[in-house]
């Protein structure tokens, strides 16, 4: 196996675990789609659960690269699931999708949205080939960049879920 286990990097990935896991009962919370929005337009069901299918290909990249569970072969099918699904995030946001936990600001920042939705296209496409190369700084890398790109869009873009 190429991915060797460092302690170092390991810790690294738990942290981000940590945060990713409150992404993920985000989502569980939000499930319902609906707590306090009223109607949810298919649409913004739509992009709710393609971006909880990018949560749960990032975690399951996360609980491998851990050792949490002992898939190795899976590693690259869930990152570049994880790619290709993040590029799909440039068109979740067209005219008549609001509402969700998507904060109006969305649809008046078009060109930060679409510079957002193009750093998660690439960093998830950073993140695929370099597990595919194997190379442990450039995996833990590009797997923060992965993490600092969703993050980020949700600090600015997203409603708070915990309330
Ligand atoms: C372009 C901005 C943007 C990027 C980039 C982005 N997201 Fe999101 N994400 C959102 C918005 C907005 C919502 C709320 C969607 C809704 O409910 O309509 C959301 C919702 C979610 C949810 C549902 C959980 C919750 O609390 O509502 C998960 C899980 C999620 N994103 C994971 C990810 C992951 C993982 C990445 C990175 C690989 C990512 N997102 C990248 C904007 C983004």
């Amino acid at each position: 196996m190429r991915i060797r286990c460092i302690s170092k990097f390991a810790t690294m990935v738990t942290i981000a675990l940590a945060s990713l896991a409150l992404l993920v009962s985000g989502a569980a919370v939000a499930d319902g789609d609906d707590h306090d929005h009223g109607e949810t337009s298919d649409a913004a069901k739509y992009r709710h659960t393609v971006m909880e299918a990018m949560g749960s290909h990032f975690a399951a990249v996360a609980l491998i690269l851990t050792k949490r569970v002992d898939m190795p072969d899976d590693l690259l099918i869930h990152a570049t699931a994880l790619a290709n699904t993040a590029a799909t995030v440039d068109g979740l946001f067209a005219a008549g999708s609001e509402g969700g936990d998507a904060l109006p600001l969305i649809w008046e920042e078009p060109d930060e949205v679409d510079a957002a939705a193009q750093e998660v296209m690439d960093a998830t496409v950073a993140l695929a080939s370099a597990l595919e190369g194997g190379d442990r700084s450039q995996i833990k890398t590009a797997f923060k960049a992965t993490g600092a790109s969703c993050k980020g869009c949700h600090e600015r873009y997203k409603e708070e879920d915990e309330d």
